[in-house]
């Protein structure tokens, strides 16, 4: 753990889990999140000034499900209870919890019914929109515990134990689409739990430098270096704490965008001292790539080339034991399965995971702890160049992944060409900045067309852009015609091979950001 631990978010598996913790971020407040497992003596070790149980997909009548230890009430700390989580404080106290007659899933309306100070400056004359998203409901208080908001559908919405300084709601102040959520959270942050906003990025700089120090001593750290914004944030902060016991080695695999190697060279050594290693391995994957269309396998042969090739620079550098990798903090919350949950594996994200194991080396994760937006921030104040920090994100595999089917070196030498243009149009009308990530697919679907006098029958260029905080969800951005239209003439007209252009309206979900 890295800071003062102000918030600890209990997770019982939500899908919004990772809101909570944005959320508190944004006020400047430092949290983590833990397993529902062994809490108290977590909380105790840890000594949070506020505690927020999150919702989750089980039943608190049913048996087998996560349950909250009741001796978290006698620590005197603050606790907020979300949906799931407040069920289990009202259980917890002896009241019932059943299968609710109405479910409620999406937009509903709360009565506030009590002055409370979790709704300090709530009018209460009004009905608020709040985000429900639940099939059990809080049936019969026990003695100690008010209701103190209600919707129609649901009696039990809100709920208190004043004098204890805990608080229960069975919507999500989370989610945006509650419009009171915000400013729930404020209260029960700076008015109930007394916290001060005082989390700073520079503090994280100063005291992650210090750690690493101390961690790292005179021994020589390997960081796989990709040119994306958490592999260079990773190297530039370990550069400042360790100096020249860092060596980053740059496996291009030749399934990255055109020019993007060299500039990642030339950042590098324009913008830092560290050592870089450059590895062109282009030839080697395109061979094992060869006739292969299923996109999983791709993946696999990427990632197993990569740790091969990796493995083999890494072995040569004397006195190295530690990995460094850009492990962000939506990797560590996802990457920790919670029971009971329904998630699965969409697609097999290739990151240099598993090369521990097999190089024998410790892995350093300084970033593990911080969000994309917090760590472009740090980036920032580490003098990295906005090229790099506002960098959209780019998937391990590469290129190989927008090219659906078979890949060829024609292939990628269409998409690098067309996607270059695309990002090139974007940053001329001040787009790029404004988009969380874009990018051109090659479809393997040619069609007939015409150009000047001659029929054609060329490939097809999809493309992409998308909002999104996280890359959890995402949504289509919208541009105008005229940008489209400029876009596909300026594509077909300068890349050979392609004679049609078209526009992905797809959101996240139910499509992926990439195909
Ligand atoms: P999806 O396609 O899963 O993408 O909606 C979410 C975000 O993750 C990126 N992505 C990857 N990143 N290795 C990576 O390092 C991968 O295999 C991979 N697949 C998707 C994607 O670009 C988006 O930002």
């Amino acid at each position: 753990m890295s800071d003062k631990i102000s918030v600890l978010v209990i997770d019982y598996g939500s899908q919004t889990t990772q809101l909570i913790l944005r959320r508190i971020r944004e006020f400047k407040v430092y949290c983590e999140v833990i397993s529902y497992k062994n809490i108290y003596s977590n909380i105790k070790k840890i000594k949070p000034n506020a505690i927020i149980l999150s919702g989750g997909p089980s039943s608190a009548f049913d048996i087998k499900s996560p349950k909250l230890d009741k001796r978290v009430f006698s620590l005197n700390i603050p606790i907020l209870g979300i949906c799931y989580g407040m069920q289990l404080i009202c259980q917890s106290m002896e009241s019932t919890v059943v299968d609710s007659k109405i479910k409620e899933f999406g937009k509903s309306k709360i009565k506030i019914l009590k002055n409370s100070s979790i709704f300090f400056g709530l009018d209460k004359k009004l009905k608020h929109q709040v985000w429900m998203s639940h099939g059990d409901e809080v049936v019969k208080l026990s003695k100690g515990l008010n209701i103190i908001a209600s919707s129609s559908a649901c009696k039990v919405a809100a709920i208190e134990s004043k004098n204890k300084k805990i608080y229960g709601l069975q919507f999500h102040p989370e989610v945006i689409h509650t419009s009171i959520g915000k400013k729930i959270l404020k209260n029960f942050l700076f008015k109930i739990s007394k916290i001060k906003s005082e989390w700073k990025i520079d503090n994280f700089l100063e005291m992650k430098i210090n750690t690493i120090k101390v961690q790292i001593k005179e021994d020589k750290v390997v960081c796989g270096l990709s040119g994306g914004v958490d592999s260079s944030v990773t190297a530039a902060l370990l550069s400042k704490a360790i100096g020249k016991n860092l060596i980053c080695i740059f496996v291009d695999h030749g399934l990255l965008r055109k020019n993007e190697a060299e500039e990642v060279i030339v950042n590098f050594k324009k913008y830092t001292e560290i050592k870089l290693i450059h590895i062109r391995a282009k030839n080697i994957f395109l061979a094992k790539l060869a006739g292969v269309s299923n996109p999983e396998r791709k993946r696999k042969i990427i990632g197993r080339e990569f740790v091969k090739i990796f493995e083999k620079e890494a072995k040569k550098i004397k006195d190295a034991k530690y990995l460094a990798q850009g492990t962000l903090y939506p990797d560590v919350i996802e990457s920790k399965k919670i029971e009971g949950s329904k998630l699965k594996i969409i697609k097999s994200h290739h990151n240099v995971g598993g090369l521990p194991k097999r190089l024998n080396l410790k892995l350093i994760e300084p970033l593990r702890e911080l969000f994309k937006d917090e760590v472009r921030e740090l980036g920032l104040k580490l003098n990295l160049p906005k090229n790099i920090v506002y960098r959209h994100p780019f998937p391990g595999p590469g290129l190989a992944i927008r090219i659906p089917g078979e890949i060829s070196r024609k292939k990628l030498n269409i998409l690098k060409k067309a996607d270059f243009i695309y990002i090139e149009e974007l940053k001329e009308n001040n787009l790029y900045d404004k988009i969380w990530q874009a990018f051109c697919v090659l479809l393997p679907v040619k069609s007939v067309g015409v150009m000047g006098d001659s029929r054609s029958y060329e490939y097809t260029i999809s493309v992409r852009a998308i909002k999104s905080l996280d890359g959890m969800t995402a949504d289509i951005f919208s541009f105008k015609d005229n940008f489209l239209k400029n876009l596909s003439g300026r594509i077909i007209g300068e890349v050979e091979g392609v004679n049609r252009v078209l526009f992905d309206i797809t959101s996240k979900p139910p499509a992926t950001i990439e195909w």
